[in-house]
């Protein structure tokens, strides 16, 4: 079943009304529907100021106008004009009825698919090779992976990429501490202590430091035994962020890396063809691109630096050959990068230089995101004033997380231990998803773990109440009729009704915080609903049958829900 939305449906009846009363043409969009927060009220048009404005009358006059061309078929009652000129909707409680109930056959649970399919190279979760990933990998990888869930949902294609820092003069040294460490046994334990051992020999070990930078242009020039050193490297991060992946839940797989080494091989045409383009000039024997807008507060115009003045690519350079690479040999239509808001001017740069080079000609966003702070308020470190491991901290949130299930539950002990897990890692992503990912937030376990409030947890709890009730139920009573007499059970049906306007909001916007603040309110209706219309013991077969069936669909959109957040939703707690 594909439906359109209640947003959907009232932005068609109102631009035609629009269209007959006053010979405008407007898009869905300029209807401007909203969900009303007023009590009593559903939703609201608010159209008429702009459109008074435009055609110089009363704003009033105007939505009067469209109320009175406006044809409903039944889904809501004739609309009040008022304030400035807003118009109000009531839904009709037998089509809110009906349309819930249509929920009950459609396993996307009235959420249509997009008609205009997009590819969308996705660049996500991104740690560096011989360091161990940290909180803003962390970060990266739960918000790249939500809206790749997000997205395909939706009907576009994803072509995630894992842009691993897998190049560089570093692993001269990496190599040789590498090559220096017993041949037999060459497993790294603690890739961030491996990397430091490294730092402190080329800094201090002079013959080390030579061989080091010797080795860095063996690597360059691609010597076979030293690419083959390089690989273990690469394969030993990579298993540890497997190990992380795995735990996260995280969709990243091997096939998904595209680590700066792969563009290697593009780098010196990409310098060429800019060169060609005439967007080059030699600064400080550096080439560079001057992208057009970018200055620092001198009033200096900033550089990328494409080649460095020693021969070698950096950074920049291997994001435009990443832009070129997506674009002209893959085919996306979309770049995304989920990376932390402090790189927000290099990929500014970087899609500035693509766009006057005419590799970029579609959409490139740059998805920011703000920094984990400790409770102090500054970003998160150990005691020890060390960056905080990935895999600890999720470690921890299990811990954590099982005293929190043994405190209410219908398991027992190794059923507890089942669900730990999801409960734990669940907490920790939602506190990541669940706030304007632009800001920062302070990462507090106790916060993060509350059964009360919007959490993960709750939302768990509310999916598994809605299960213990279906199962105390028994068999489904056939059927999909739904009365809607109590406030609580029409409150509950608009909301669940309302789940393709969140998943828009949160895909269009890559703000998956709105499908959580959506979740949280459907599981607030869900508890409301419960407390005030008794189920398994409702006054008659039908209510008793009606209110199952808005359990079923609460259950399955708070399941569907979670799941494109990442998270796992058990059926017992
Ligand atoms: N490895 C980088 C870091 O840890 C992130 C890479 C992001 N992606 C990109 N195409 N630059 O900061």
């Amino acid at each position: 079943m594909q439906t359109a939305d209640v947003t959907e449906e009232l932005a068609r009846r109102v631009v035609t009304a629009a269209g007959r009363a006053l010979g405008v043409e407007l898009t869905a969009e300029q209807a401007l529907i909203q969900a009303s927060p007023r009590d009593g009220v559903d939703y609201q048009a608010n159209l008429a100021m702009s459109l008074g404005k435009r055609l110089g009358r009363p704003p009033r006059e105007v939505a009067g106008l469209i109320a009175e061309a406006l044809e409903l078929d039944g889904i809501a009652d004739p609309p009040d004009v008022a304030g400035p000129g807003f118009l109000n909707f009531v839904l009709r409680t037998d089509w809110l009825a009906a349309r819930t109930g249509a929920l009950l056959g459609d396993p996307r649970l009235g959420v249509p698919e997009t008609t205009a399919p997009r590819r969308i190279a996705l660049d996500y979760s991104s740690p560096n090779v011989a360091k161990e990933m940290h909180v803003g990998h962390l970060r990266s990888s739960v918000i790249g992976d939500a809206l790749a869930r997000l997205l395909r949902f939706a009907g576009h294609e994803v072509l995630p990429h894992n842009h691993l820092g897998d190049w560089g003069t570093p692993f001269g040294m990496l190599i040789e501490h590498l090559l220096d460490v017993s041949a037999g046994q060459r497993a790294i334990a603690d890739l961030d202590a491996f990397y430091r051992e490294a730092r402190r020999k080329f800094d201090t070990d002079e013959a080390f430091a030579t061989r080091a930078r010797t080795r860095v242009v063996k690597l360059q020039s691609g010597d076979e035994d030293t690419l083959a050193v390089w690989q273990e490297l690469v394969d030993e991060s990579t298993r540890h962020f497997n190990a992380v992946y795995a735990l996260l839940g995280i969709s990243l797989t091997d096939q998904d890396i595209y680590g700066e080494s792969f563009y290697n091989p593009y780098l010196a045409t990409v310098v060429d063809d800019l060169e060609g383009a005439g967007l080059t000039e030699v600064s400080d024997g550096a080439i560079c691109v001057f992208p057009e807008g970018f200055r620092n507060r001198e009033g200096d115009r900033l550089p990328l630096i494409v080649r460095k003045r020693d021969g070698g690519y950096g950074y920049a350079a291997t994001d435009l050959a990443t832009v070129r690479y997506w674009t002209s040999e893959r085919g996306a239509t979309d770049l995304l990068y989920v990376v932390g808001t402090p790189q927000a001017q290099h990929f500014a740069m970087v899609f500035a230089a693509c766009r006057a080079a005419g590799w970029l000609t579609g959409h490139a966003e740059h998805i920011g995101f703000g920094t984990v702070l400790g409770a102090d308020g500054k970003a998160m470190r150990t005691r020890a004033g060390e960056t905080v491991k990935l895999a600890d901290l999720l470690t921890e949130a299990v811990t954590q997380a099982a005293a929190v299930v043994a405190e209410r539950s219908e398991l027992d002990a190794a059923g507890q231990a089942g669900v730990a897990h999801a409960v734990g890692i669940g907490a920790v992503k939602y506190a990541d998803l669940s706030g304007d990912r632009e800001r920062d937030y302070v990462f507090v376990w106790d916060r993060m773990l509350a059964k009360e409030g919007n959490t993960s947890v709750y939302l768990q709890y509310a999916h598994a109440r809605t299960q213990s009730i279906l199962r105390k139920a028994g068999s489904l009573p056939d059927g999909n009729d739904v009365v809607l007499e109590a406030p609580a059970e029409r409150a509950l049906a608009l909301k669940l009704l309302r789940f393709g306007e969140a998943l828009k909001a949160a895909t269009s916007g890559y703000a998956p915080h709105k499908l959580c603040t959506y979740l949280y309110e459907t599981a607030v209706a869900f508890s409301r609903f419960f407390e005030e219309c008794p189920v398994l013991k409702a006054a008659s077969p039908e209510l008793r049958a009606s209110r199952l069936r808005l359990t079923v669909v609460t259950s399955r959109t708070l399941a569907l829900g979670l799941s494109l957040l990442g998270i796992e939703a058990p059926e017992r707690l």
